[in-house]
């Protein structure tokens, strides 16, 4: 998947240093996302186990033409309501931190969100954030995201429960 000179490609092997850094250093994830530490082995696995792509869940490396990787996407199912085959995808990024603020987090999670509606049938892609998130909202909105509303006290971060704010996007919006 490509736009302009952004594109979207399946983790390599020569990706997976740099990849580590999620699981040990909250200031490269991003301090609205980091959970803990999640250690290195886990991560080495899934990669040699299925790259990162399954049935109900990716990763994908996002890709900046004459720079090299700037980040990821991942994307996994998510289940509303008593029918398991329906459900949506949930997704989202993170860019190293030289990156952000150039408006690559909104072409990525477009892409990403166009490539998902081309290569399966899910009807609504969901992205959620903290309401202090304010670029990750702006991102997503100008990729064409609508703010659903918020959901008191769903994450655990740091300690204590916050507020998140859920935007989608549907087969067929713009
Ligand atoms: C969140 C993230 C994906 C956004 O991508 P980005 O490339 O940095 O953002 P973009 O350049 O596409 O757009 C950001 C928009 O928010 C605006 N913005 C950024 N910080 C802002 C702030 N503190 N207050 C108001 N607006 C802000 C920018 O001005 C821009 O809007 P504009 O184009 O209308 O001027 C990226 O910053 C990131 O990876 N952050 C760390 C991880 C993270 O937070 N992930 C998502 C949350 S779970």
């Amino acid at each position: 998947m490509k736009m302009g000179d952004l594109r979207l490609r399946p983790v390599r092997e020569s990706d997976l240093d740099w990849l580590d850094r999620y699981t040990f250093d909250e200031d490269f994830l991003g301090q609205d996302t980091w959970s803990g530490f999640t250690g290195t082995q886990n991560q080495r696995r899934r990669f040699a186990e299925t790259g990162f792509l399954t049935a109900s869940d990716g990763r994908l490396v996002i890709d900046l033409a004459d720079t090299g990787p700037i980040g990821i996407v991942l994307w996994y199912r998510k289940f509303y309501g008593p029918n398991e085959a329906a459900f949506c995808w949930g997704i989202g990024i993170s860019l190293w931190p030289e990156h952000r603020g150039r408006g690559h987090g909104s072409a990525a999670q477009r892409l990403l969100a166009d490539y998902l509606f081309a290569h399966s049938t899910v009807r609504r892609i969901e992205a959620d954030t903290l309401p202090e998130n304010i670029a990750e909202q702006r991102a997503l909105e100008k990729a064409g995201f609508q703010r659903d509303g918020v959901f008191r006290g769903a994450w655990f971060l740091r300690g204590r429960w916050r507020d998140c704010v859920v935007y989608s996007l549907l087969r067929g919006e713009s």
